[in-house]
């Protein structure tokens, strides 16, 4: 099984220790590689609002030699694993720079085919608050590239050190891990007997409607038009 992980912070945390954990548990049932990225330092650059990768195609944004390798580690995994700790009730800055600069893979614009067969996992945590907030701002970035199953993990781990986590805690979330890993596992494993979420596969017909009127972006269009997805073609 082919894991892409982008951390959304760089330490060593609560955050990390439960992505450790699934990648641990996943193990058991199949052989596992890793490609790992960690935010800020894989995506340092901010997006800067220049329309490039809407307009004129994703390889002309300026920071396109960061993002490119991700892009790549997406495309091959069987399994994206995006985590980040709660930071002011939302993910990390650092993630949210890396999320920025895929907005054209959402299905507003061209979302990747292969998405559409894959399942991610999220992973949050947080000392007390914020961490639904957190899973859906990556859980929306997730749906709209168009990923088939989405899993999410969250903890409240009322502490700033993972060495901090009071046993009890890290007994409750060793238990959802081996819980959550195995329907994980069983997911990749059937997705192509499981049937494509129905908002997300209407959502997909919604932007196919826009994109047949589309007059204003040829690159989007064209990408649409080239995989037939407006004469009726699906991607899922
Ligand atoms: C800059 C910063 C902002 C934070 N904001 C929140 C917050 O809004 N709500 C909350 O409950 N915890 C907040 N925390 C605590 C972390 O979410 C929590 O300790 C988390 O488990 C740390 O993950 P890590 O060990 O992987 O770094 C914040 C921590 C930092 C460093």
């Amino acid at each position: 099984m082919k894991i892409t992980v982008i951390n959304g912070n760089a330490r060593h945390g609560s955050t990390w220790n439960c992505k450790e954990l699934f990648c641990k548990e996943l193990e058991k049932y199949d052989q596992i590689s890793v490609t790992e990225f960690v935010m800020p330092k894989d995506t340092p650059t901010q997006c800067v609002g220049c329309f490039n990768c809407f307009n004129k195609g994703e390889n002309n944004c300026p920071h396109y030699e960061y993002i490119r390798p991700v892009v790549e580690a997406l495309e091959e995994a069987d399994l994206i694993i995006m985590t980040s700790p709660v930071y002011a009730g939302d993910i990390t800055g650092g993630l949210k720079v890396l999320l920025d600069h895929l907005s054209y893979r959402w299905m507003s614009h061209r979302p990747s085919p292969k998405m559409f067969h894959k399942a991610a996992l999220t992973i949050v945590t947080t000392a007390g608050a914020g961490k639904k907030h957190a899973t859906k701002t990556m859980t929306n970035s997730l749906s709209f590239w168009g990923v088939k199953r989405i899993f999410s993990f969250q903890s409240s781990v009322a502490a700033m050190r993972w060495e901090d986590v009071k046993p009890e805690k890290k007994a409750k979330i060793e238990k959802l891990v081996v819980k959550q890993a195995k329907k994980i596992y069983h997911t990749i494993h059937n997705m192509e007997r499981i049937s494509y979420p129905f908002l997300r596969g209407l959502l997909f017909k919604i932007m196919a409607a826009m994109q047949k009127s589309n007059n204003w972006n040829p690159i989007d269009r064209k990408h649409w038009e080239e995989k037939g997805w407006l004469n009726g073609a699906k991607p899922y």
